[in-house]
């Protein structure tokens, strides 16, 4: 059996559909919080285990020996360590096949990867086959409110001209498929678009895309934090945020080796493409 957990998250549905496209409905199962959010792919024929990772009495019954599992990294940033704990616990007492994770890049010396790392340790430790997804930045993350960026004319970050490789989840999930159906055990992958672009470049996209102006605007870290909390999120997340433009401006994010492309078999979707549909949406 094929398992995801997070599988009602937003990479975590891409992640099913490229199994479903692969593979029968009784191959798959998915591990999740809400068994109403998986009704529609119970209706599909997945099998929908709920588990909680904040309860690791719900992980018991979630793997069976020789299921390959994809954790996918929960979504609350601090308590993560303990969570993905009762995870591989799990994973290990089943006699999981493969054990799977969706890590951030090696290059990574900011805060938000730092559960990531002690995650891998874990993992490693379980004696488990592993394969560690160390996945790169989701273009997704610059373009969720395109028009808004648009509208407002300004692209503001604290990173500098440091560059991110991202690519969009979709290219991640169809990386998660090709590793869980394929045959490498104990692989370590740096995920990561083809191409690095820098804030600018993402302005100057967006302007060509649109036909409006867009600048870019480089501020010092404390006035990013202030914007970010001005804009509503809570100081604790805005200061990872800042924290991890410190980390793109020394280029941690930059890296591009090609394996997400090698495992998915074709180029990643390159940052201009997905402008023009996040526009056009
Ligand atoms: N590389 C990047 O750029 C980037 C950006 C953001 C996040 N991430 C990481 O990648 C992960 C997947 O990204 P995403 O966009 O799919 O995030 P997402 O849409 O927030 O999905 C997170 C998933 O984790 C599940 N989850 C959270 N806490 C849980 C718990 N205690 N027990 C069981 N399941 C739990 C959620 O369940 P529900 O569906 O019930 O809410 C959801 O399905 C994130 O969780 C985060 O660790 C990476």
């Amino acid at each position: 059996m094929y398992v995801v957990t997070g599988a009602t998250g937003q990479l975590g549905r891409l992640v099913v559909e490229g199994l479903l496209a692969a593979v029968p409905a009784s191959e798959v199962a998915v591990a999740v919080r809400s068994a109403e959010k998986a009704a529609d792919l119970a209706a599909r024929g997945v099998t929908v285990r709920v588990v909680d990772y904040d309860r690791p009495e719900t992980l018991a019954d979630a793997f069976a020996a020789g299921d390959r599992v994809l954790l996918i990294s929960g979504s609350e940033v601090g308590r993560r360590i303990p969570q993905h704990r009762a995870v591989v616990d799990a994973a290990a007492a089943a006699g999981v096949a493969l054990l799977a994770y969706t890590s951030a890049p090696g290059a990574a010396t900011f805060r938000l990867a730092d559960e990531h790392k002690a995650t891998e340790e874990l993992i490693l430790a379980s004696g488990l086959p592993y394969a560690l997804l160390r996945n790169g930045w989701y273009t997704e993350n610059y373009l969720g409110d395109a028009a808004g960026t648009v509208a407002r004319g300004v692209v503001l970050g604290s990173a500098g001209e440091g560059r991110i490789a991202t690519a969009p989840r979709r290219d991640y999930a169809d990386a998660a498929v090709a590793v869980l159906r394929g045959e490498d055990a104990n692989a370590v992958y740096e995920l990561s678009g083809d191409a690095a672009w820098s804030l600018p470049e993402l302005a100057a996209e967006l302007a060509k895309a649109s036909g409006k102006p867009v600048e870019h605007r480089d501020v010092a870290p404390a006035e990013h934090l202030a914007v970010l909390v001005g804009a509503g999120l809570p100081e604790g997340f805005a200061e990872v945020l800042v924290d991890v433009d410190a980390g793109i401006a020394r280029g941690e994010l930059a890296g591009t080796p090609g394996d997400l492309a090698r495992l998915i078999g074709r180029p990643t979707v390159p940052l201009a493409d997905s402008v023009r549909a996040a526009l056009t949406a």
